[in-house]
């Protein structure tokens, strides 16, 4: 069962941005449907699904730094806490310490449900404004 639906309420009315988020949820899913998988595989999609994840964030910021979004700096900081969790638990992984287990894709899915609609939806009108559409 996919571990995360995508909604019209997390549309933040920026295609480029829409498309990104869905592959997000894309590759949480598979991250998700993998965890009885052997670790190799979990590896390659934990290590997908961080690197795109990153890429995401700076298209973002790249639009937010761009346009003069005024909320730049506590929304990168709210990136850069969730790039620093994430990272912090995709070593002791691959270190062989720890497990990915149901727990973390849900704290992962919990987090982009509550940004997404709250908030990158906030800089949709601004960025619109600036005609990135
Ligand atoms: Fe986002
Ligand atoms: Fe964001």
């Amino acid at each position: 069962m996919a571990l995360m639906i995508w909604e019209d309420k997390y549309s933040v009315n920026v295609n480029e941005v829409d498309g990104q988020h869905q592959e997000i949820f894309r590759l949480v899913n598979a991250l998700d449907d993998s965890l009885l998988e052997d670790r190799a595989i979990i590896a390659e999609r934990l290590n997908a699904l961080v690197a795109y994840v990153v890429e995401h964030f700076n298209t973002e910021e790249k639009y937010m730094q761009e346009t003069n979004y005024p909320e730049y700096e506590a929304h990168k900081k709210m990136h850069d806490d969730l790039v620093t969790q994430v990272a912090a638990i995709q070593a002791k992984f691959n270190a062989g310490e720890t497990e990915i287990t149901g727990e973390i894709t849900a704290f992962v899915r919990d987090w982009l449900y509550k940004h997404i609609p709250n908030i990158d939806k906030e800089y949709g009108p601004h960025l619109n404004e600036k005609g990135i559409k």
